[in-house]
């Protein structure tokens, strides 16, 4: 299936859109939910050495708050990398946030080099995430960043 109509018309209408900070990043949340795969979407933002859970679409989480290097989302700040998790059942350093989440994909969200934040995308099945989610999300990123406040 090729995905990447759906993920160009999430990016135009997050572009387009006049909402900022958190409200812009909630609206982007809200769309990736319709993604077909995409099972839980959310945002968690880098505040010195912890990752606070902020917009976010699906089940709620005991994960509101992650230290920098625990799990796959501390992980992704310790390493400076994105993460794309192909069978969560596999790693040892990982929380879980719902049963059900077989595949995940955690990527850095960025300004002028310093880590502001990251998506994290779960899905219900294995290997629901590639190259082309991983590029589509960091264009998320660089729009989100661009009108980001906290
Ligand atoms: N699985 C993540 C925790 C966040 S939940 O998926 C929402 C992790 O291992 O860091």
């Amino acid at each position: 299936m090729n995905k990447q109509p759906a993920f160009d018309e999430i990016l135009d209408d997050v572009r387009s859109s006049d909402l900022k900070g958190r409200d812009l990043r909630q609206f982007a949340m809200d769309r990736l939910d319709h993604l077909p795969t995409y099972d839980w979407s959310g945002i968690y933002v880098l505040k010195g050495e912890m990752l606070h859970l902020d917009a976010y679409v699906g089940e709620a989480t005991d994960h509101t708050e992650i230290p920098v290097g625990r799990g796959v989302c501390g992980t992704a700040v310790a390493t400076g990398e994105n993460q794309v998790v192909p069978d969560v059942r596999r790693l040892e350093n990982y929380l879980a946030c719902s049963l059900k989440t077989r595949s995940e994909i955690v990527t850095l969200i960025r300004r002028d080099g310093a880590i502001l934040g990251q998506i994290d995308i779960d899905s219900h099945e294995v290997e629901a995430f590639d190259r082309q989610d991983e590029a589509f999300l960091d264009a998320l990123g660089v729009i989100l960043a661009e009108r980001w406040e906290e």
